[in-house]
């Protein structure tokens, strides 16, 4: 497995994301046992990069990522998230980034993750009520501690990653970033390049929808986040089918399968990239890591480029708000 760099810090360039080991999707949760041995899989294959939050469960993700960890930290970079629990003032999905709060929350993260010190340790939201500066100020304190080596950022946008920049060095950039969501090229991508930040895409598989695995809203659980999401509703998910379709082709032509494609594709952008797909599975994590030697043509690219284009936010309404800011 290839390596590149976050910032300063070192990681094979496709990671495993482990949200949906405990949340968002049909089936979280079921399979503790599988999705334990996903992980090990992933670091037997060369895989260190290694995603999870506070909010995923909440807190039984990083919980179960701690165990899959153990006796196997040193092979592993951890990365969590805090700022969607607000420990001080109401709870679970309150975006909170005050000092006071980071200092609870990274203390719950170690815990559960079974270490003493977190490698990447990003806000999951820009909270309006924090200055970024404030937040970044207590992060650094944590890196001069020991408790966290690394500050990032997710779905941020230019201008906090700016004055958060400037405060400490940002080592990585979590957004969504796939063949069928593209907004990071415009500015944020060419940004993280500027300031020397690592981009990571998350949900570079489309929530999966791009793996072609998911051809009706009815495979999917009534609980599971996508069933409400524009992408995957009404005629917009009728549309979109044409995309996953378009993917098959050249995975088709390519002898590689389409995830291995959509991973190859947001690779070849540029080599501050490190996706991090999610499954629960061991035949998938064997398959998306082997994405590392796929190669695409330029005219393959070419294709990618250009697929049809996704009709429908990325996220519901009250999410979108969140996003950019
Ligand atoms: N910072 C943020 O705000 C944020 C938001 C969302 C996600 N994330 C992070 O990004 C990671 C990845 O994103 P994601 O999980 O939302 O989406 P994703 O990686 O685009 O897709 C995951 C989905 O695809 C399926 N899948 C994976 N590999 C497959 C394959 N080879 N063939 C067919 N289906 C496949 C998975 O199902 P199975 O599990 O059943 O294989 C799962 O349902 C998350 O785990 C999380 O760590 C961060």
């Amino acid at each position: 497995m290839k390596h590149i760099k976050l910032g300063g810090l070192d990681v094979s360039r496709i990671g495993l994301g482990a949200m949906g080991m405990s949340a968002a999707y049909t089936g979280a949760g079921a399979d503790d046992a599988e999705s334990l041995r996903t992980v090990r899989r992933a670091l037997d294959l060369g895989v260190t990069l290694l995603d999870t939050a506070e909010t995923y469960g909440p807190f039984t993700n990083e919980e179960l990522l701690g165990r899959a960890v153990k006796g196997r930290r040193d092979e592993v970079v951890l990365a969590t998230k805090f700022g969607r629990i607000s420990h001080l003032h109401g709870g679970a999905r309150r975006l909170d980034s005050s000092p006071a709060t980071i200092r609870i929350a990274v203390e719950g993260s170690l815990r559960r993750l079974g270490t003493d010190h977190i490698d990447l340790y990003y806000q999951h939201r820009v909270d309006p009520d924090t200055p970024i500066e404030e937040t970044v100020a207590a992060l650094a304190e944590l890196v001069a501690e020991g408790k966290i080596r690394h500050i990032g950022l997710s779905a941020a946008g230019p201008a906090t990653i700016r004055r958060a920049h400037a405060v400490h060095p940002i080592a990585a950039l979590q957004s969504e970033y796939s063949l069928w969501t593209r907004d990071p090229e415009a500015e944020v991508l060419p940004l993280t390049q500027e300031l020397g930040i690592g981009f990571v895409p998350f949900s570079p598989l489309g929530h999966g929808f791009l793996t072609g695995a998911i051809r009706s809203t009815a495979q999917l659980d009534d609980n599971d986040w996508r069933k409400n999401n524009p992408r995957f509703t009404g005629e917009n998910f009728r549309h979109n089918l044409r995309i996953a379709d378009e993917v098959q082709a050249v995975a088709a032509e390519s002898g590689a399968t389409p995830a291995q494609v959509a991973l190859a594709w947001l690779l070849a952008k540029a080599d501050t990239i490190a996706p991090i797909p999610g499954t629960k599975r061991v035949s998938r994590v064997e398959e998306n890591s082997a994405a590392d030697g796929i190669e695409l043509t330029a005219e393959q690219t070419g294709k990618l480029d250009t697929l049809t284009r996704a009709l429908g936010s990325t996220h519901e309404e009250a999410d979108m708000r969140l996003i950019g800011r």
